[in-house]
């Protein structure tokens, strides 16, 4: 195993505690709604994720695990939708001009709906699961800190569209996976309108 990342164990670990942090917003890992969840030997194939996003509060992000990595759902009030475009000057790759994501998620939001920012969990540095940290300002972030994702192992900030911010060891923005809408709430991870 490559000793520079963190081995399965640490990963499930890190979904079973949740990876939110935040004053208000404290969200918790939420487990697969049963009668949504792929059977053990369809998520070892890969299966795509249906998600009911009624299960996702304003402001809370929902964690589901595919292929092997968590997938996070965040529903974004207007609020946090309406910080995406202050800080510009503070990222990285603002345009999401890096292919870290699908051609219908290189917007300001990264997303096809805006108010569901969809991602992959894991730091582009090494590969540790950043926390959820919304809320902007918060002292132990930064005092420019605009809301997003803070990852504890070395440092890196994502905005919440997960653009990384400049000067922290993350070369990329969080990747966004494959995904489309069955319906106006009904979201499917792992597929889109492109591949069959
Ligand atoms: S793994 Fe190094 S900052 Fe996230």
């Amino acid at each position: 195993m490559d000793a520079r990342t963190p081995d399965a164990s640490r990963r499930r670990l890190l979904i079973a505690t949740g990876t939110v942090g935040g004053a208000g917003l404290v969200a918790t890992a939420v487990p697969f709604v049963s009668s949504m969840a792929p059977s053990e030997a369809a998520k070892a194939a890969g299966a795509p994720v249906e998600l009911d996003l009624g299960k996702v509060g304003p402001g809370k992000l929902l964690t589901v695990e595919f292929r092997g990595k968590p997938v996070w759902v965040v529903h974004r009030t207007d609020a946090m939708i309406k910080t995406l475009g202050k800080h510009e000057d503070q990222l990285v790759d603002p345009n999401s001009d890096q292919p870290q994501q699908p051609p219908y998620a290189k917007n300001p939001t990264r997303s096809i709906k805006p108010e569901y920012f969809v991602a992959t969990g894991i730091c582009t540095h090494l590969g540790c699961i950043p926390l959820y940290r919304p809320e902007p300002g918060a002292s132990d972030v930064g005092a420019d800190w605009p809301g997003g994702f803070y990852c504890p192992c070395h440092g890196s900030k994502f905005d919440l569209a997960g653009r990384v911010v400049r000067n922290v060891p993350a070369p990329a923005n969080l990747e966004i996976p494959i995904h489309m809408y069955l319906a106006d709430t009904r979201l499917l991870i792992g597929k889109d309108k492109q591949k069959t």
